[in-house]
């Protein structure tokens, strides 16, 4: 071989390397567009959870009262783990900020059997065993979710997987949930190993929401003039939302004021590179995912009245269903799986103050984690921050690796 042929040898494999190096960053850094159809911005859990390595299982679970729940699972040999999401939520919200930020991969990759439960009502668990109408099919709250839906999620994967007790991860709503779902089905403490309560929510009374005051003190009025329209769902994904989020969430944008002032004024976010930033148009455009309004209504009642209480129905139906005019407190004495709670000073909607009073009343906290003002930790990052990983994927995962060692 002459040396001309060897040179020329040379330059194709440098060609051929640059142009792999270039691709390649082409593909860790995506560029997300609406209209490419395997852009992560448009696909599902499913085709998130299969892009990304593993291969996902869909199970239906019906429930007492005729709901048909999905449940997106990573199956595996080792413990079962059930992710709970917030509310107007769904199972993407484990997995949009990908595989290297979400505690979901993460355990999953350690060979647990990782369970992302789906609301009744959002968009991936709208059926039911009857054809109900709507103002039927929508009359369910937090209390429908906690008692009906999260026993049976939890019965079918102790079915599946035979194992008698599951790890519990939930976030904000989801951890309302099982705070009913322990209070008034307190069987169901013993089908838990541990519980990771992520920005816990169950009294209201220090909520610092903008809006929240207005809405509790319109709550009668608000939903009597959504009942008079019918409308008895609300934050539905829609697509015009999912191109304006797609648009302005993107990094290095012009646009992306409009992305920042969204976040600020709903979530209280200061800083949106608080968030996952990279991925902000894949998580933007994957929430909201619908919600009954039943379930804001509640939220309110608890907010107002300054206890964690029962659906108030009005007076003389409480007398009916409760045997008192006022509703009652959930007893959550009756809490007595073994939890832990990650709180943050600089949560608007999950206030230290109100986790104090939970703290108090739960007898088996093993553990409490607050983080301080200084780390401006807001509500959201609890899952789609840029430090979730840090402070909270690694320690959870230290904490459910620990118990499987010692128990
Ligand atoms: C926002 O956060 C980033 C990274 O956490 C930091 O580098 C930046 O200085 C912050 N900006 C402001 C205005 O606080
Ligand atoms: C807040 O928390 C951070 C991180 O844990 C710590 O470094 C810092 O000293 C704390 N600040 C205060 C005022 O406690």
């Amino acid at each position: 071989m002459n040396l001309r042929n060897v040179n020329c040898i040379r330059s194709v494999i440098i060609i051929v390397t640059c142009f792999g190096y270039v691709q390649n960053k082409r593909k860790t850094k995506e560029v997300y567009s609406i209209s490419d159809p395997n852009s992560d911005i448009n696909l599902n859990s499913i085709q998130l959870i299969s892009k990304y390595g593993s291969v996902p299982q869909r199970h239906t679970v019906v429930t007492e009262d005729g709901y048909l729940v999905n449940v997106i699972r990573m199956p595996n040999k080792g413990p079962a783990v059930l992710f709970v999401h917030g509310i107007g939520d769904s199972s993407d919200s484990w997995l949009v900020t990908g595989p290297a930020s979400s505690l979901a991969y993460q355990l999953s990759s350690l060979g647990y059997d990782v369970w992302l439960y789906n609301s009744r009502g959002n968009k991936y668990s709208k059926g039911h065993v009857k054809n109900l109408p709507n103002v039927e099919y929508w009359n369910f709250g937090y209390e429908e979710m906690g008692t009906q839906d999260l026993p049976a999620v939890i019965d079918y994967i102790t079915s599946i997987n035979k194992q008698q007790k599951i790890y519990y991860v939930g976030f904000s709503q989801g951890t309302t949930l099982f705070f009913i779902m322990c209070s008034l089905k307190p069987e169901y403490n013993d089908k838990i190993r541990q519980a990771i309560l992520l920005a816990p929510v169950a009294w209201l009374s220090n909520t610092k929401h903008p809006y929240m005051g207005w809405f509790a003190h319109n709550n009668n009025l608000i939903k009597s003039f959504l009942d008079s329209l019918g409308i008895y769902n609300i934050f539905e994904n829609n697509f015009l939302q999912k191109v304006i989020h797609a648009k302005t969430c993107r990094e290095g944008v012009p646009e992306r004021f409009f992305c920042e002032l969204e976040y600020a004024l709903s979530y209280g976010i200061n800083n949106l590179t608080n968030l996952n930033t990279d991925r902000l148009p894949v998580i933007s455009t994957h929430i909201p995912a619908g919600v009954s309004t039943k379930t804001f209504i509640h939220f309110f009642q608890i907010y107002l009245s300054k206890r964690f209480q029962r659906f108030d129905f009005g007076a003389e139906r409480n007398k009916m269903l409760y045997s008192t005019a006022q509703p009652p407190e959930f007893p959550i004495s009756q809490i007595t799986a073994p939890v832990h709670l990650f709180v943050s000073d600089s949560d608007w909607v999950s206030t230290v103050e109100d986790v104090k009073t939970l703290r108090k009343m739960i007898p088996n906290v093993l553990s409490y984690v607050e983080f301080n003002k200084s780390l401006d930790f807001s509500h959201l990052e609890f899952v789609y921050g840029a430090r979730a990983k840090s402070l909270i994927n690694d320690p959870v995962t230290d904490i459910i690796l620990r118990d499987v060692l010692y128990n």
